[in-house]
């Protein structure tokens, strides 16, 4: 009888062993907190797709960002939830618009103390729904949209933001907010480009979190599934329009482009776990299929293992209590 000379077991013997030789490690300062506030809350509402997510009212939401700050993470990714929409969406860019009021406030309670990002698009202001306005054939105008996208950046670059989440899908649009944010000063305003983002049945319980008005799919803007180098020619043409950070989305089914765009490209690379990606793990844990924390380390760490420089995760500051537990 001959006995393996070479066993890997020995490197697992114990969790420290394990602690000591693992490859992938998470960090808090990865980490991003999407967040959703609400026009005329005076109390938080519990988003009934994403259980355990509020719609945060202005002053529920000073205290949540206070509380992510201590728990270490790396940003915020605000999401405004309008109680007026338009056919253009003009609340994205009225400084009284509900997004753009939120960032001033948590400017004002967190400063510099971590990284605020806003969602920059236009599907949760606008009456039909979509992330752009529409030509009078009902399709969505891309270059009509860039220029509404270029007065949102400035009027989130003007209320505070430290970095734009460019998420509409629409071709050119880095460069557009890029010309209009330098145009107006902000040259060190930053861009976190959406840049393979795909059309995805995951994003299904953010419609709610966002009260959405959308019939149909973003089909043609967002990405096909189906294509994985595709995402290399986005995040080029991103970066040529000066990108800071480029991002893929949703995170889970599309780890190998995650792999791919890190191994193309030097900037930084995010991800995002998206709605679907976390409710579909509270659920399962909710009904006793699965260890949720285990299930939410899991996830995380496989987002790092393809790639992923930075994760945002609806999970973020409970995640970071976790991995600094570890
Ligand atoms: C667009 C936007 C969406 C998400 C983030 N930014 C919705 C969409 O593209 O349909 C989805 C995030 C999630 O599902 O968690 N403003």
């Amino acid at each position: 009888m001959s006995f393996p000379q070479v066993r890997p077991r020995r490197l697992r013997t114990s969790a420290p062993m394990r602690r000591l030789v693992a490859e992938t490690r998470i960090h808090p300062a990865q980490l991003v907190l999407p967040m959703f506030v609400k026009e005329g809350l005076t109390e938080p509402r519990p988003i009934a797709s994403m259980p355990g997510v509020v719609q945060h009212s202005r002053d529920s939401l000073r205290k949540a960002v206070v509380e992510a700050v201590q728990a270490g993470v790396g940003g915020l990714m605000l999401f405004g939830v309008p109680t007026s929409k338009d056919e253009v969406g003009s609340g994205g860019c009225d400084p009284d618009g509900i997004l753009n009021v939120a960032l001033r406030d948590v400017i004002a309670e967190v400063g510099d103390a971590t990284v605020v990002m806003s969602d920059l698009c236009l599907d949760e202001f606008t009456s039909h729904g979509h992330c752009g306005v529409l030509a009078p054939d009902g399709s969505v105008d891309n270059d009509a949209t860039l220029a509404v996208y270029g007065d949102m950046a400035v009027a989130q670059a003007r209320a505070g933001a430290h970095m734009l989440g460019t998420s509409g899908m629409m071709d050119g649009q880095v460069g557009a907010v890029r010309t209009a944010l330098d145009n107006e000063g902000f040259q060190d305003v930053s861009i976190l480009a959406y840049t393979a983002k795909y059309a995805s049945t995951f994003f299904g319980p953010f419609r709610q979190a966002v009260e959405s008005s959308l019939q149909g799919d973003r089909m043609t803007y967002q990405q096909d599934g189906a294509n994985g180098r595709e995402a290399i020619r986005e995040t080029l043409l991103d970066l040529a329009e000066g990108a800071d950070i480029v991002m893929v989305k949703p995170a889970l089914p599309y780890l190998d482009v995650i792999s791919d765009v890190r191994a193309a490209v030097d900037v930084p690379v995010a991800a995002y776990q998206i709605s679907g990606e976390y409710s579909m793990i509270e659920v399962a844990a909710a009904n006793g299929l699965i260890d949720r924390e285990r299930a939410i380390l899991e996830t995380l760490t496989s987002i790092r293992r393809a790639g992923a420089d930075i994760v945002l995760t609806y999970w973020a500051v409970e995640a970071a209590g976790l991995v600094s537990r570890r």
